[in-house]
């Protein structure tokens, strides 16, 4: 079933969303994870280039799945890569208001692109990128929350500040 797009800033990667583009692999020829360059209301801690390459490290094991990064329209990137499907993940209610939003605004600026959400396993659904980034911060163990080059990333980062 053709190919989806799963968008997001990544800042980093987590295996809470590998859990999201794992299961998506299964049910799509191809997923594109798309990092985007900047989001209004977030200053990402880690640069895009090595939100991208940290990306593929995590999900390199995993055949049809590409990252790759994206500076316009998320609905324009989409086209640009012939997908027609938009995946966003469901960790909780919280999440639902505005995903509720970003999906009803992108089906209004691309009614032919559908979202469709996935839910993690629940062993991740509380996980966030900010969230292990803190935790790292304070000295705590975030191995069981990120792909190994994310966790040594994270640390060289919170080293240096
Ligand atoms: N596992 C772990 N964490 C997850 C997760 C999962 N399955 N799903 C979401 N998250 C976390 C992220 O880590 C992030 O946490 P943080 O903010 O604490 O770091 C949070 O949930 C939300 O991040 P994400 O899913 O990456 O969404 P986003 O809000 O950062 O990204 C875009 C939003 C990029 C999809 C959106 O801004 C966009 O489409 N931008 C392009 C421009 C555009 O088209 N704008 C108009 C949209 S209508």
């Amino acid at each position: 079933m053709a190919t989806a797009v799963y968008p997001g800033t990544f800042d980093p990667i987590t295996n809470g969303h590998v859990d999201i583009v794992e299961r998506a692999a299964r049910l799509f020829d191809g997923v594109i994870v798309a990092v985007a360059d900047s989001v209004s209301a977030k200053t990402p801690v880690f640069p895009a280039e090595d939100r991208v390459l940290l990306a593929r490290t995590a999900v390199g094991a995993i055949d049809n799945v590409e990252v790759k990064r994206f500076d316009s329209l998320l609905v324009d990137f989409a086209r640009e890569q012939g997908a027609g499907v938009i995946l966003r993940g469901l960790r909780a209610v919280s999440d639902f208001d505005y995903e509720f939003q970003l999906a009803g605004m992108n089906r209004r600026l691309a009614p032919d692109i559908e979202t469709l959400f996935l839910t993690p396993t629940e062993q991740f659904a509380y996980i966030s990128s900010s969230l292990v980034r803190e935790i790292a911060g304070h000295g705590g163990n975030i191995d069981e929350f990120v792909h190994p080059s994310v966790a040594a990333a994270i640390h060289s980062r919170m080293n240096q500040h």
